[in-house]
């Protein structure tokens, strides 16, 4: 059998799971829960509090879980009496899980596909839930930190996009790369992995030229082959890391709008969650490090921004 990991927050507890549901554990993959059965409301909290983030399907019944999710998201989505901390977290759940298949098989459709309607989702969570951006970042998280640094990435260049006036189909193809551009950091070494964690400025000549192939064309084109990919959402993945000075990986001066948002977006961003400091300190280095890298009318735009939706 082959199995496939889902996040255990894409669940809910009280619920009939239409699939066996099975854990890992010392090299097993032991039976959880029976297909038809609901998980009962103190184990469901038992597993968060042991930090338990998946559980693993059998591969044969994804469009089982997938139909279950589509039902699950719309109903929790449209509900006006859910709690905004019930939506963010069914929806984090999505795109985690969605970023561990595409980091398992970037090339598939199903990957894609998962990772698209799980940037959708966060975008109309964050567009219609005036409090969820400011709430993401309030909450201290010590998960997957690329990927919560992906989904953060994904929020905020959305919803930054819509107040620069960018268009409503440029801001589909934004998420969608946004929720995407780091994934082929887990294709790097532990030791070059760990660069994330560093900021640019400090990276020697070497580490430099290692992590910037997290934007090379060998991962690009595994993606760039497939017909259900566009070329926007190509160029934004490949030039994230790129800035006005051409200090990126393809020392590009030039950016599209929307190039240009995600790279400001990843670069504040990455000092949250790959430096650690708080927004606020974030936005305060951005100022004085990131002079002429990006214009600083948009910088200054962008700490408006910050400000407004309560994130600083
Ligand atoms: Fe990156
Ligand atoms: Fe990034």
């Amino acid at each position: 059998m082959n199995y496939t990991p889902v996040r255990i927050s894409t669940l809910k507890a009280e619920m009939d799971i239409p699939f066996n549901v099975y854990i890992h554990f010392k090299e097993q993959y032991l039976k959880y829960l029976s297909d038809g059965t609901q998980i009962e409301k103190a184990k469901f909290k038992k597993l968060r509090r042991q930090k338990i983030t998946k559980f693993y399907i059998d591969a044969t019944d994804e469009n089982k879980y997938q139909q279950f999710l589509d039902d699950l998201l719309n109903q929790t989505l449209n509900d006006d009496k859910a709690e905004v901390d019930e939506k963010i977290s069914i929806v984090e759940g999505q795109a985690e899980t969605a970023l561990d298949r595409m980091q398992d098989d970037p090339g598939s459709e199903s990957s894609f596909d998962m990772t698209r309607k799980a940037a959708q989702n966060l975008r109309k969570m964050i567009f219609e839930n005036p409090e969820a951006l400011a709430r993401m970042f309030g909450n201290a998280d010590n998960s997957d930190d690329i990927a919560k640094h992906s989904i953060n990435v994904c929020v905020l260049a959305s919803k930054f996009a819509a107040s620069e006036k960018v268009s409503d189909e440029d801001i589909d193809f934004l998420c969608t790369a946004a929720l995407m551009h780091d994934v082929a950091i887990a294709k790097m070494s532990d030791e070059y992995k760990e660069l994330f964690h560093k900021p640019r400025a400090d990276l020697s000549a070497k580490e430099k030229l290692e992590y910037f192939k997290h934007c090379d064309m060998n991962f690009i084109s595994m993606l760039a082959d497939r017909p259900y990919i566009n070329e926007h959402v190509i160029n934004l993945i490949k030039n994230h890391e790129e800035n006005l000075q051409g200090s990126g990986p393809y020392k590009k001066t030039k950016l599209e709008k929307s190039e240009e948002i995600l790279s400001l977006v990843n670069t504040y961003e990455k000092k949250i969650s790959g430096e650690g400091l708080t927004p606020d300190a974030a936005i305060k280095k951005m100022t004085i490090d990131e002079m002429g890298n990006y214009d600083l009318k948009m910088i200054n735009r962008f700490k408006d921004f910050l400000k407004a939706e309560g994130v600083i």
